[in-house]
Formats: C-alpha cells, sequence, structure tokens
C-alpha cells in the first residue's frame, strides 16, 4: 500500500478498536482502485470523544467510521444528520465538508444489501420477520425491514423493556413478543434474523428449537464469527436458504467509502475471502 503527501484520509473511531476488521476492508479497496488514500484506526477514549471528532474538519480528515461506544453520544456535536441516522439514533458514518460534519447510519442499508446479494429475488413484502434480539444491531436490522415493506415485525428480546423501546420510537408494524414465546410465532416467519451475541465465539449458544419454522423461510444471522453460526447450520440442514453475516459489514462500508474518496466500490468474493482470512 502507497500514498502519497496528497492522500485522503478516513478510518474508524471507536474504544476499544483493535477488532475493527474496516481497515483491511478500506484498504483492501483503495488498492484496488489505486486510490491515493488511507483508512486507520482511531482508538478514542469515549471522554475524548468530542474534542478529536470536532477536529476532524481542521486535520483535512475526510471522515470515519463510528464503532462502539461512540455512535449515540457523537449526535450532540455534530452539524447534521440524515433521516435514518435520526430514527435510528445511532450515527456509524461521518462526513466531513466545508468545516462541517455530518453523520449517517449504513447499517440497515447493509443487512439489506446483504440479503439482497444473495437472494436476489428475495421479497420482503411477502410476509412477516421475526428479529431476535433489541440491541443496537436490532434497530438497524428493523428499520432496513420496514424501508423494503415488511408488513410486520415480531420483536422478541429477553429484556422485554429494550423491544417495547425500539417499538415505540420505530414503527407500530413491530409487535414485541415474549423470549420465552420465540418459537410460537416462528410458524409465520418469512425471515428469521438473529441479532443478539447468542452464537457468536466466545458466547452461548442462541437456544431455539427451528421445527415450526417454514422450510421456506430465509434465515440470517448478524454474527460473522463463527461464519456459520449454528443457528444457520441447523436451518441449512432442514432445508432453509441461508444468509451468513460478513456481507452486512462488507456491504455497510459501501457508502462511506464512496463519499470519502470517491469511488463506488464493489462487495466482490475475493474481497469477502480476504476479510474472512483469520476469522473463520
Ligand atoms: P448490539 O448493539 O451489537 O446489538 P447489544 O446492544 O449488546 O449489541 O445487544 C446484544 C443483544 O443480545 C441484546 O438483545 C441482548 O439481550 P438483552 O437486551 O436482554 O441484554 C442479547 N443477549 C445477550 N446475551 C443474551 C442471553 N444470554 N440470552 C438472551 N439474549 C442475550
Amino acid at each position: 500500500m502507497t500514498f502519497s503527501g496528497a492522500a485522503m484520509i478516513a478510518g474508524v473511531m471507536g474504544y476499544p478498536v483493535k477488532h475493527s476488521l474496516s481497515p483491511k476492508l478500506h484498504n483492501y479497496w483503495l488498492a484496488h482502485y489505486a486510490i491515493d488514500g488511507v483508512y486507520i484506526p482511531m482508538e478514542v477514549h469515549p471522554d475524548n470523544l468530542v474534542k478529536v471528532v470536532s477536529t476532524l474538519p481542521y486535520m483535512g480528515i475526510k471522515g470515519c467510521n463510528l464503532t462502539v461506544p461512540h455512535k449515540e453520544q457523537v449526535i450532540k456535536i455534530l452539524d447534521g444528520i440524515s433521516e435514518i441516522a435520526r430514527r435510528m439514533g445511532a450515527v456509524n458514518t461521518l462526513l466531513c465538508e466545508d468545516g462541517k460534519i455530518f453523520g449517517t447510519n449504513t447499517d440497515a442499508y447493509g443487512f439489506i444489501q446483504n440479503i439482497k446479494s444473495h437472494v436476489p429475488s428475495f421479497d420482503f413484502s411477502k410476509g412477516p420477520t421475526v428479529v431476535l434480539g433489541a440491541g443496537g444491531a436490532a434497530r438497524a436490522v428493523c428499520a432496513g425491514l420496514l424501508d423494503e415493506g415488511v408488513p410486520r415485525i415480531y420483536l422478541t428480546n429477553r429484556t422485554r423493556k429494550k423491544a417495547e423501546h425500539i417499538r415505540d420510537s420505530i414503527s407500530k408494524h413491530i409487535e414485541v413478543i415474549d423470549w420465552e414465546a420465540r418459537e410460537d410465532i416462528l410458524a409465520e416467519a418469512h425471515l428469521l434474523v438473529n441479532t443478539t451475541t447468542l452464537g457468536m465465539a466466545g458466547f452461548p449458544e442462541l437456544d431455539i428449537n427451528l421445527n415450526r419454522l417454514p422450510n421456506t423461510a430465509l434465515v440470517t444471522d448478524i454474527v460473522y464469527k463463527p461464519l456459520e453460526t449454528k443457528l444457520l447450520h441447523t436451518a441449512r440442514l432442514r432445508g432453509n436458504p441461508t444468509v451468513d453475516g460478513i456481507g452486512m459489514l462488507l456491504h455497510q462500508a459501501v457508502p462511506g467509502f464512496e463519499m470519502w474518496f470517491g469511488a463506488r466500490p464493489e462487495v466482490t468474493q475475493t474481497l469477502r475471502d480476504y476479510v474472512l482470512q483469520g476469522i473463520k
């Protein structure tokens, strides 16, 4: 990787940030498209977030991604945020322009594009979606699904209050279901999404019996380590179509790269294999 004194700079800000796959991903695209630019990790303590972000435009930095724990905190200091970021109450992409800083959120886009790229014929409007979990990822997933015309979302979470909060702030098309009743609603599902951390390496397994799920229902997991979670494995063995989670990370990065570096990058199998090295 080479870049000159005129290189465009962007990066990812988090605390911690060393686990982030974004530098690998964006620097792959920069090299692939021979763009004079660089994408760097920026470990910023939450106490310093305001100072650091306010300084970005004065350093000639094009913008950055934000990851845990900065996605909500940053909003109060921005000059503007997109409608989707406002709806989600979280920002994952910043753009610096003319001394001002704008925020948007590309997680919903990434989630939806991942499904569309794997199953182009999938019709979101054809039936209800069951969403497991009610953290930040679930909020993005629900916002994306509603924009695609999903008629109803059954949202179920161990802590019911968090699911109710998402329903109250996003849409009346969301129906909150008790975590204990999660298997009862599977019979209606056209799409099943896991947004919890259950099934991720180092976390407990997701406990769910898929017997009632129609075998035409699409099953997807936002966990990508392991790439094929137990949920996806079980679903695949019983004949359900499945989509793994790494594509959400790859696709959510596309709009930011285009804004900062001026080229719309492609998510290819080569990129996917490259990013997956070492995380399978
Ligand atoms: P993110 O922002 O990435 O979505 P998060 O906010 O930490 O991450 O959310 C993690 C999700 O996994 C939550 O829905 C959490 O449920 P609670 O809201 O009840 O905490 C869910 N989760 C984590 N461990 C769980 C467990 N042992 N059983 C059930 N749900 C669990």
